[in-house]
């Protein structure tokens, strides 16, 4: 089974926009081209948050229209950006808001750590509580044994003194709730716009750079990385393991503010 990840695209209702210097909708449109013209193929596509800059209706029918060019279901998941209540109430032909799926002895399991008007995430009980009922059903349905958790936020710590305090709020009551079932495989993440894959407490974390801006890694203060756009591949193997990796765009001329303090 293969899964492809896009997160943080940043659209905007107007797609002549740019984010820091960067148009976002050229990057993600490069992106999606990248993606068709890729020998592999999805059986799902994530997008895991910040779909839209502004929130706009248009910004989010723009994401649709194009991912679905690439005839494969996919699931988004609000960010600090986005508006869940007009990412439902678009007449889109799925409802791809949120939910889990299963996919061979995999359960995917999409979580909203989204909090209206905040950078930070938190996940609210009735979250915590569906996923727990989730890894509950892998325990008990014999066809399923493995599970791939995704949302917006970074559960641990990001690695530059500025995210000290954009991550998930309560990672502690998530990461104690993830060590009481054995078929977590990894949690995968986007938010802090870079490529990261490691394990912290005996479970996987993997976080996939931005299909527009990277933020730079060890620093103190905020600052962009001169990172191509990227999306991630996971394929999903039924012994449980899971190989993955970055795709970023090449002959691509990276436009950034360098001197931004701020997104
Ligand atoms: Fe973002």
């Amino acid at each position: 089974m293969r899964i492809l990840q896009i997160t943080d695209t940043h659209l905007f209702g107007n797609s002549e926009q740019a984010l820091l210097g960067m148009n976002t909708s050229v990057s993600f449109e490069r992106i999606i081209s990248d993606i068709a013209n890729d020998s592999l193929s999805a059986d799902l596509i994530v997008a895991t948050g910040d779909i839209a800059q502004d929130a706009s209706e248009q910004a989010y029918l723009h994401f649709d229209a194009a991912v679905r060019k690439l005839s494969c279901p996919y699931y988004w998941i609000p960010g600090n950006h986005d508006d869940r209540e007009v990412m439902t109430s678009l007449a889109l032909a799925d409802n791809p808001f949120v939910g889990d799926a299963a996919l061979g002895n995999w359960l995917l399991i999409m979580l909203d750590t989204s909090v209206r008007g905040s950078v930070h995430g938190l996940l609210p009980e009735s979250e915590l509580q569906r996923l727990a009922q989730l890894l509950e059903s892998v325990e008990r349905n014999k066809s399923l044994q493995h599970s791939l958790i995704f949302l917006h936020h970074n559960p641990i710590q990001g690695n530059a003194g500025w995210m000290s305090d954009i991550g998930l709020h309560n990672a502690d009551e998530f990461r104690e709730l993830l060590a009481r079932y054995s078929s977590v495989r990894a949690v995968v993440y986007g938010h802090i716009h870079q490529e990261l894959d490691a394990v912290y407490d005996g479970i996987r974390y993997i976080c996939t750079p931005s299909t527009c801006i990277q933020f730079k890694p060890g620093v103190e203060d905020f600052a962009l990385d001169r990172k191509n756009p990227a999306y991630r591949w996971l394929e999903l193997q039924d012994n449980g393991e899971i190989n993955t990796w970055v795709h970023r765009l090449e002959n691509f001329k990276i436009q950034i503010d360098e001197r931004a303090a701020g997104y």
